[in-house]
C-alpha cells in the first residue's frame, strides 16, 4: 500500500484565495485594510526567513504589512513599548512576536502584553484559556492548519483515536485541544511516554511535533492511518555533494520517516509541502478574522 500524498501547498494556495476574497469584501464595504505587524527581536537566521515570507505573503494577500527588526539587546521595556504603540494601532489588526526571543527577554510577558484580540498566533493566555475551554479563539496557526486539512480529508473526525507526539505550547497542546473538539480520543505522548511505539500504532490520526528528524519510523504507523508530520528538520545529505565552501548540503525531513511511514500510512503530509505551507496561510487567514471581529 501507498498512502495518499496530502499537498499542503495546494490547500494553502486555495485558504490564501479565500483569505484575498475576504480581503477585499473588507475593503470594499468597510473601507479596512487588514493589517499585521510582525515583530523580530535579533539576526536568527531561520527567524529572518520566516519573517521574509511571512511579510510576503501578506502583502500578495492584498493586506496592509510592518515589520519591526529590533536589535538582539532591545529592552524588554522598549519591545513592550512597541506593543503597546502597535495595540493602540487602528491600521494593526494582528500582531506577531517572532519566537524565540533572545534570553534576557521574558517570552510569557512580552506574548502576554498583547491585545488577545490582535493575537494572530493564539499565544496570548486568555486564547489559550479560550481555545482550552472550548471557546471561540484565536487558535495558533500551525495547528489550525493540521485540523483545516484533517477535516478536508476525513469530514467528521469523532471517535478517531488521536495520538499527538510533543507537547509543545505552539503546536502539541492547542492541536490536543483542536482534536478533543473533534471529538477524537486524544493523547498527548512524549519524550517520557513508556511505550511510545505502542502509543503511535494506536493512532487513526498521527501527529508528530517533537522536532527530531525522521524519528517516527513506518512500523510505528497503524496500517491505513492518517500522518500529519509538523517537524522541519534540516539535516546533512551527502549524497547531494559539498557548498563551494566544503560544507555538506542540506536537506530537509520531517519527524516521521517519509519512505517506510508512507508505504504503511493511508495519507500522510510530505516535508517540504505539508504542514508548513499552511502556516502562514492561517497566519494571514486569523488576521482577517481579527479585522472582521473589529470592522465586519
Ligand atoms: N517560531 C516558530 N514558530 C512560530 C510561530 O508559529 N509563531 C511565532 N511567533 N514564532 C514562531
Amino acid at each position: 500500500m501507498s498512502a495518499r500524498i496530502i499537498d499542503g501547498k495546494s490547500f494553502a494556495a486555495t485558504l490564501r484565495d479565500r483569505v484575498g476574497t475576504e480581503v477585499s469584501r473588507l475593503k470594499d464595504s468597510y473601507g479596512v485594510t487588514p493589517g499585521l505587524a510582525v515583530v523580530l527581536v535579533g539576526e536568527d537566521p531561520a527567524s529572518q526567513v520566516y519573517v521574509r515570507n511571512k511579510g510576503k505573503q501578506t502583502l500578495e494577500a492584498g493586506m496592509h504589512s510592518v515589520e519591526h527588526r529590533l536589535a538582539a539587546e532591545t529592552t524588554e521595556a522598549d519591545l513592550l513599548g512597541l506593543i503597546d504603540s502597535l495595540n493602540a494601532d487602528p491600521a494593526i489588526h494582528g500582531i506577531l512576536v517572532q519566537l524565540p526571543l533572545p534570553g534576557h527577554l521574558n517570552s510569557d510577558l512580552v506574548i502576554n502584553a498583547i491585545d488577545p484580540a490582535k493575537d494572530v498566533d493564539g499565544f496570548h493566555i486568555s486564547n489559550v484559556g479560550l481555545l482550552g475551554t472550548g471557546q471561540k479563539a484565536m487558535v495558533p496557526c500551525t495547528p489550525l492548519g493540521c485540523i483545516l486539512m484533517l477535516r478536508d480529508l476525513h469530514g467528521d473526525l469523532s471517535g478517531m483515536e488521536a495520538v499527538v507526539v510533543g507537547r509543545s505550547n505552539i503546536v502539541g497542546k492547542p492541536m490536543a485541544n483542536l482534536l478533543l473538539g473533534e471529538s477524537c480520543t486524544v493523547t498527548i505522548a512524549h519524550s517520557r511516554t513508556r511505550d511510545l511505539a505502542e502509543t503511535c500504532r494506536r493512532a487513526d490520526i498521527l501527529v508528530a511535533a517533537v522536532g527530531r528528524p525522521e524519528m517516527i519510523p513506518g512500523d510505528w504507523v497503524k496500517p491505513g492511518a492518517t500522518v500529519i508530520d509538523v517537524g522541519i528538520n534540516r539535516i546533512a545529505a551527502p549524497e547531494k555533494g559539498q557548498n563551494d565552501d566544503g560544507s555538506a548540503k542540506t536537506r530537509l525531513v520531517g519527524d516521521v520517516d517519509f519512505a517506510s511511514a508512507s508505504a504503511v500510512a493511508g495519507a500522510i503530509t510530505p516535508v517540504p509541502g505539508g504542514v508548513g505551507p499552511m502556516t502562514i496561510a492561517c497566519l494571514l487567514a486569523n488576521t482577517v478574522t481579527a479585522a472582521c471581529r473589529i470592522h465586519g
